[in-house]
C-alpha cells in the first residue's frame, strides 16, 4: 500500500492503547516509517514487554496513561513533550467494550465506557491540540471509533453510543480544523484481530463470577470468533497510515457493510420524507 514514508519520518506520535491490538500495530508501522512514538496505556506490564520486543530505543518511549482521567492524560502529554519536544500525530485509540441488555446494565459501567471511549478521546484533544497547533507543522488527530459508530446491533448500546459520539465529535473537529495544518481522521473498522473482546474485564463492576459467566455466554464466544478471524491489526495499521498520508477522513476496512449503509440511509430518508409529507398535509 502506498503512503509516503516522508509523512512520518522524524515526526512524533502519541498512541493510546499502544500495548495491544490496533494501537500496538500502529506503533510498529510508525516506527518502521521512521517516526518517534510515545506508547501510552494503562497496562504498563504489557507496554514494557512490547516496547522491549521492538528494540528501537531511540524512537520509542512509554508512559502509563489512563485516558479516562484528564490529569493522567496531561501528565502523559508532559512526558511526551519532555521526550520528543512536540507531537504531530495524536492517536486517541484506547477503547473498551460493554455488552448487555438495556435495563440491566450497571450505571457505573455505562459511565466507565463513556469515560474511556468518548472522554478519553476528548481528553487527548484537549491536552494535545493547543501544542499541535502552536508548533505550526503538519499533523493529524486520529480518533478510533468503529463501524459500530455508524451501524448498530442489539445488546451493544453503550459501545454504539460512545462510538457514534466519537464519529460525530471527529466530524465537528474536522470542520474546526479545516484551515489549520492539523488534519483529522476517524477509524471505523469492523473486526480486527485484538484483545477487545476481553475489554469488559476492566469494567468497575467486574467480578470473578461475572467474568466466568461472560466467557461462557454464546454471544461473547461469537464476538471472540469474529475478532479472532478479523483483519490482521498489521494490515489495518498500514491502511491507517496510508489514509493519514492521503488526508482521508474516514478509514473503513469492510466491503460487506456497504449495503447496510445504503439500508440505513434509505430508512433515514424514508422517515425524513414521511415527516415532510405530514407537515405539508397538516
Ligand atoms: N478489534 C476490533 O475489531 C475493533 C473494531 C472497531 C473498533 N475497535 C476499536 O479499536 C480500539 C483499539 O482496540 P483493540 O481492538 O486494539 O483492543 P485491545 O483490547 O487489543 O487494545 C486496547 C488497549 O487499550 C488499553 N486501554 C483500555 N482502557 C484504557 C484506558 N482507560 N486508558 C489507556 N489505555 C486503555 C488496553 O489496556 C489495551 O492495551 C478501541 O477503541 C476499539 O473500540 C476495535
Amino acid at each position: 500500500m502506498g503512503g509516503s514514508s516522508n509523512t512520518f519520518e522524524g515526526k512524533a506520535a502519541f498512541v493510546t492503547g499502544a500495548a495491544s491490538g490496533i494501537g500496538l500495530a500502529i506503533t510498529k508501522a510508525l516506527v518502521a516509517k521512521g517516526a518517534n512514538v510515545m506508547m501510552a496505556d494503562i497496562d504498563t506490564a504489557r507496554l514494557t514487554i512490547e516496547l522491549e520486543a521492538m528494540n528501537a530505543p531511540s524512537q520509542l518511549s512509554m508512559v502509563h496513561c489512563d485516558t479516562s482521567d484528564y490529569a493522567s492524560v496531561e501528565a502523559a502529554r508532559d512526558a511526551t513533550l519532555a521526550r520528543f519536544g512536540k507531537v504531530h500525530y495524536l492517536f486517541n485509540n484506547a477503547g473498551v467494550s460493554l455488552a448487555g441488555r438495556s435495563g440491566s446494565f450497571e450505571v457505573k459501567d455505562w459511565q466507565w465506557i463513556t469515560d474511556v471511549n468518548l472522554m478519553g478521546v476528548v481528553h487527548g484533544v484537549e491536552a494535545f491540540l493547543p501544542g499541535m497547533l502552536a508548533h505550526g507543522e503538519d499533523g493529524c488527530v486520529i480518533n478510533t471509533a468503529s463501524m459500530a459508530g455508524h451501524l448498530t446491533t442489539a445488546y451493544m448500546s453503550p459501545y454504539h453510543a460512545t462510538k457514534f459520539a466519537v464519529v460525530g465529535y471527529s466530524e465537528a473537529l474536522y470542520h474546526e480544523l479545516q484551515k489549520s495544518p492539523i488534519n483529522v481522521s476517524v477509524l471505523c473498522p469492523t473486526w480486527v484481530k485484538s484483545n477487545i473482546y476481553n475489554a469488559s474485564l476492566l469494567s468497575p463492576t467486574m467480578t470473578e463470577d461475572k467474568a466466568a459467566e461472560m466467557s461462557a455466554n454464546p454471544a461473547y464466544q461469537a464476538t471472540k470468533a469474529l475478532v479472532d478471524n478479523g483483519m490482521s491489526a498489521e494490515t489495518f495499521a498500514e491502511l491507517v497510515l496510508t489514509s493519514i498520508a492521503k488526508k482521508r477522513f474516514f478509514v473503513f476496512n469492510d466491503p460487506e457493510v456497504r449495503p447496510v449503509f445504503d439500508m440505513r440511509r434509505d430508512r433515514i430518508l424514508a422517515d425524513f420524507d414521511a415527516c415532510l409529507a405530514d407537515l405539508e398535509s397538516s
